[in-house]
This record gives structure tokens, C-alpha cells and sequence, in this order.
């Protein structure tokens, strides 16, 4: 199926431009997710063999280690569709507050002989309202067949100074639909939003948030959702040990590690194009993130590993570097739609069941 996608399909996607092939992938994938006979029969294809056993994390029970990484379903339109391709989650957004066009066109870069991608698409999305909305029409935590995170950031318009308010409306109106939460302060996309991996401001923050998700829990019939933190993979190591501080003190659930890359490693050192670096020449340094942060918390802290896989042994490296679930996206461009199956049998002997943080 790999090879049909890459000599016969991938070449005619790669003749249009990068955000309008995404935009046929995004809207072959709501399609099929209108047709729950055949989401049934592929998921039922897909499905790991009986013994292996589902992957329990903050709380969450995953049928297998591969998800969808933030920014493909940025609307909250394809992901139905995703546990018939193989996803064992999928995380959609980000979402902000307020809708937002995001940054002019053309915004995404393939570099197909580097197996990466460039984009600056600066947070482009129709907001928490109109996403709320949508999510309501659609199977609700509880009744999904893989769980569904929401990945939140914050609004180009909102100060950063009054980012946590920005986020809060977010969580407010999303957090029902959740089954985990993904603070988002790592896109480098939106100015400034870095920076709320400073100690003060992800404090401020994640006390804005925390507090907000206690009160949920203490409501009637509340549940507290799972909170995990996204970074990037540009922060030093003395700053990964700032901002593992900071996670242990509000007890968030886990770290998604990590973002796209403002680095330029080797042939990307002469490309101009500005934005976040992700595919292949991601890899070493996002794994070498994802064992920095499992050795410094002993393996305690669920690390959802990202970046740079394009083939299994990418997601093996991500596992044994003690990463308990990965995530793709533009392996998702290089490889085709089934990328995600073919990950997690390969992996599948590198499940870690009953994990439990
Ligand atoms: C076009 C594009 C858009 C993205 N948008 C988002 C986003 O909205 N939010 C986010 O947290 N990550 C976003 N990402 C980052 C991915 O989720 C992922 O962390 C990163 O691309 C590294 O993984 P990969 O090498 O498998 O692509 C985006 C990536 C790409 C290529």
C-alpha cells in the first residue's frame, strides 16, 4: 500500500501545491469519515494482533503506541476517520480562542529529496466556538474509538502578558470534548509564543489552567482531562530541567516532545524559507529531547515522542528512548494515508502495556 501511495499517488499530490495537497488529504479523510461501513471494515484490517495488549497513559487507554500529531486536522473535520487508518489517537488543532486566517500564502514547503517539511502557517484555524460546535455534531469522550486530544495555543492578537486568559477561554469551551488537553507553547509561528516556556510565564499559566480543570473536576458529574505540555525542541537542556520543574509542581500528565525545529541542520543551512523544520532532519534531535526528559524524570512522566519518524525504525528509536506513545505528520506526507498501520505493528512488541506513568 506504501509503494502504490508513493509511485502512483504521491507524485501526482506532489504536482500541487503543498497546503492544497494537504487540503485534498484532509478532505479524503472527512469523506471517509462519513462512511462508518467501511471506517469498520479497515479499522477491523488494521487491527494488532490479539496479544497485544492496549497502552494504558494518564489515564487513557490507547490500541496502539502511533498517533496523528497536531496541525493535519487543524478543524476538527478528518480526525473520524483516523482509527480506520491505523491512528491509535489522534490530536487535533491547534485551536485558539479567536478565529484567525494565520499567515499569507504559500505558508508550506516540501523538500521531498530531505524527507521534511517547512511551514509557517501561523496558527490558521476557525477558533473554539466554531470547533466546539463541530466536535458536538461528532462521537463524544466515551463513544470514540480512539481517544481524541485537543491541542490549544494561543491567539495572535492576545498579549502575552494575558496569554493565560486566552488559553482559559479555550479550555473553557473545548474541554468537554477532550479526552487530554495539549498546551501548545511551542509553534514557532506566533511571536512571542515561546516564551511561555519561560519558568514564570508556563507558571502563570499552567495555574490559570490547573485551577480551571479542578474546578471542572469538582463539579457534579466532572471529570478532570489529562493535561500535557508541548515543547520544542530548540530549548537547551537546563531549560528542559526548567520546564520539567514547573510540570512537576501542577502535576501536569505528560510532555509532547516535540514541536518543529527553527534550526537549519545541514542542507537546510542555505534555505532561506522561514518557519518551523520537520521530517527527517528533525529526528536525532527530537529523540535526543525525549531521552534527556525520561532519564531526568526515571521514566515516570508519560513522553508522547514526535518528530522526524518517516519509517519504523524512526518510532522504535522514539519507544526506546522512552518515549510510551509517538506521533506523525509529514512521515503521514512522504509515506501515505496507511503510514500510521505499518508504524504500529512494527512497534508493536515495543508496547509497554499497563504503563501507567
Ligand atoms: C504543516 C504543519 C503544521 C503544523 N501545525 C501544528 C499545530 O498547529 N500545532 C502543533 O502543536 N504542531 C503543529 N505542527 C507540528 C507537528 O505536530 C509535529 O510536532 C512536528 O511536525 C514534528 O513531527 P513530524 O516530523 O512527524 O512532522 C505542524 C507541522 C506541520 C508540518
Amino acid at each position: 500500500m506504501g509503494r502504490f501511495y508513493e509511485k502512483i499517488v504521491r507524485p501526482g499530490l506532489f504536482r500541487l501545491e503543498s497546503e492544497r495537497a494537504h487540503g485534498w488529504g484532509v478532505a479524503a479523510m472527512t469523506a471517509l469519515g462519513r462512511c462508518a461501513p467501511l471506517c469498520r471494515a479497515l479499522e477491523a484490517w488494521h487491527r494488532l494482533p490479539a496479544a497485544a495488549r492496549p497502552i494504558e497513559a494518564f489515564g487513557l487507554r490507547f490500541p496502539n503506541a502511533v498517533g496523528l500529531a497536531a496541525g493535519f486536522d487543524k478543524h476538527a473535520s478528518a480526525w473520524p476517520a483516523a482509527a480506520a487508518l491505523g491512528f491509535g489517537h489522534v490530536e487535533i488543532g491547534t485551536v485558539t480562542a479567536l478565529a484567525q486566517p494565520g499567515n499569507p500564502r504559500p505558508r508550506m514547503f516540501r523538500y521531498p529529496a530531505h524527507e521534511a517539511v517547512i511551514n509557517r502557517m501561523g496558527f490558521n484555524n476557525e477558533g473554539a466556538e466554531a470547533v466546539a460546535r463541530r466536535l458536538a455534531r461528532q462521537p463524544l469522550p466515551g463513544r470514540r474509538r480512539i481517544p481524541l486530544g485537543i491541542n490549544l495555543g494561543k491567539s495572535k492578537v492576545a498579549d502575552l502578558d494575558r496569554a493565560a486568559e486566552d488559553y482559559l477561554a479555550s479550555f473553557r469551551r473545548l474541554a468537554e470534548y477532550a479526552d487530554y488537553l495539549v498546551l501548545n507553547v511551542s509553534s514557532p509561528n506566533t511571536p512571542g509564543l515561546r516564551r511561555l516556556q519561560d519558568e514564570g510565564q508556563l507558571r502563570q499559566l499552567l495555574a490559570a489552567i490547573g485551577g480551571a480543570n479542578r474546578e471542572r473536576a469538582a463539579m457534579p458529574g466532572g471529570r478532570r482531562v489529562p493535561l500535557l505540555l508541548k515543547i520544542a525542541p530548540d530549548l537547551t537542556f537546563p531549560q528542559l530541567d526548567a520546564v520539567l520543574g514547573v510540570v512537576a509542581e501542577f502535576a501536569l500528565d505528560g510532555v509532547i516532545a516535540t514541536n518543529t525545529t527553527l534550526a537549519r541542520p545541514g542542507f537546510f543551512a542555505g534555505v532561506r524559507e522561514a518557519g518551523g523544520l520537520s521530517g527527517a532532519p528533525l529526528r536525532r534531535r527530537a529523540t535526543e529531547v525525549v531521552a534527556y526528559l525520561a532519564r531526568a524524570t526515571g521514566g515516570r512522566l508519560p513522553i508522547i515522542g514526535v518528530g522526524g519518524i518517516t519509517d519504523p525504525a524512526g518510532a522504535a528509536e522514539k519507544l526506546d528512548a522512552g518515549a510510551v506513545l509517538v506521533q506523525v505528520y509529514t512521515g503521514l506526507v512522504y509515506r501515505g494515508p496507511f503510514f500510521a498501520a505499518e508504524l504500529a505493528r512494527a512497534v508493536v512488541d515495543r508496547q509497554r502495556p499497563g504503563y501507567t506513568g
